[in-house]
């Protein structure tokens, strides 16, 4: 029930639960990432993404914080599926990633874009929502 009200919350097809943020981007970057695809991470991704991606078969490259331009530079050793990960609201520094201009570049180019939204859920919007 709880993953039911949760994805209609968010307008999505479906949740899955874990029983805290490390799990689910330790569970996430080892499952759904997989072998001969490449993850783009920003710099300052919390230590649970970095530990997920450690345990991905994925090939993973970092890019500096909230910089686009550097994203795109090292784009071209991607092979496979390409996931890029950011955080909505960054644990370290308290500044936000730019949001609509990474959803309109990964759309652009068929890229996936995660985003951790531990420090923004909720928070945001009238009821918490931004829709
Ligand atoms: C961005 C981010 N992701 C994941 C986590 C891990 O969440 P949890 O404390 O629920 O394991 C944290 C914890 O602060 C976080 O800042």
């Amino acid at each position: 029930m709880l993953e039911t009200q949760l994805a209609n919350f968010h307008r999505a097809e479906s949740a899955l639960l874990f029983n805290s943020g490390y799990a689910a981007n330790l569970g996430f970057f080892a499952a759904v990432p997989r072998r001969g695809d490449t993850i783009f991470y920003d710099e300052a991704s919390h230590a649970s993404v970095k530990d997920g991606i450690r345990g991905s078969f994925a090939t993973a490259y970092s890019f500096r914080h909230n910089d686009i331009g550097d994203l795109e530079r090292r784009l071209s050793r991607a092979t496979g599926a390409v996931f890029v990960a950011v955080e909505a609201l960054y644990s370290m520094d308290g500044d936000q990633a730019p949001l609509r201009e990474l959803a309109a570049f990964c759309q652009q180019r068929d890229l996936h874009l995660i985003v951790d939204e531990a420090h923004t859920n909720g928070i945001y919007g009238p009821r918490g929502k931004v829709w």
